[in-house]
């Protein structure tokens, strides 16, 4: 994760605008996990708890397991933000963390739609202060995180 090193202001933009969504982090990710499932709503089947299906985003959304999903995700990005200036230190934890990934049948590709669900989130709860600087600095955060999660794919010889 070393070349995606980010500069001191995008460190500084990245944390002044988490500290708005983290005051409220399970608000936040349904936020970002609507948006994800309005982009994409083919990957509503590859959350099943106790080989249940949902029948739909609003049932998914309300499941306390999907709800602890979502609280995992802001939890890794709070990681991410807090580890800004030692990112290669969660290498190991995301390589792992794609392969779960992997396991349970997600594509390398749809962690784009996250990516934009993310975004969009941001937006939402920072309004006009989500700058396009701040988008930038996002976007290298996020491709930094996806990035190492990669690795755990073509551990398996599988990358996209
Ligand atoms: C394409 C979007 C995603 C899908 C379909 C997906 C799906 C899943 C599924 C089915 C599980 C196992 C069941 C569970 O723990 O609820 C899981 C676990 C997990 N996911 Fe995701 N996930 C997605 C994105 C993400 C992202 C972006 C992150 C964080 C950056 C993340 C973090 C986690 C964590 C921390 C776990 C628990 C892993 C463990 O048990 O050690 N997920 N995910």
């Amino acid at each position: 994760m070393e070349s995606e090193r980010l500069s001191s202001t995008e460190r500084a933009l990245i944390r002044e605008s988490w500290q708005k969504v983290s005051g409220n982090p399970l608000q936040h990710g349904i936020i970002l996990f609507t948006r994800l499932f309005d982009l994409d709503p083919d990957l509503l089947p590859l959350f099943q708890y106790n080989c249940r299906q949902f029948s739909s985003p609003q049932e998914c959304l309300s499941s306390p397991e999907f709800l602890d999903h979502i609280r995992k995700v802001m939890l890794v990005i709070d990681a991410a933000v807090t580890q800004l200036e030692n990112l290669p230190c969660l290498e190991d934890y995301l390589c792992n963390l794609g392969k779960k990934h992997q396991a349970v049948g997600v594509k390398m590709d749809s962690f784009s739609a996250v990516g934009d669900s993310l975004l969009y989130m941001l937006e939402k709860c920072l309004g006009t202060a989500f700058s396009p600087d701040m988008r930038e600095a996002w976007t290298r955060l996020y491709d930094a995180v996806v990035k190492a999660m990669s690795r755990g794919w073509e551990a398996h010889g599988e990358a996209e």
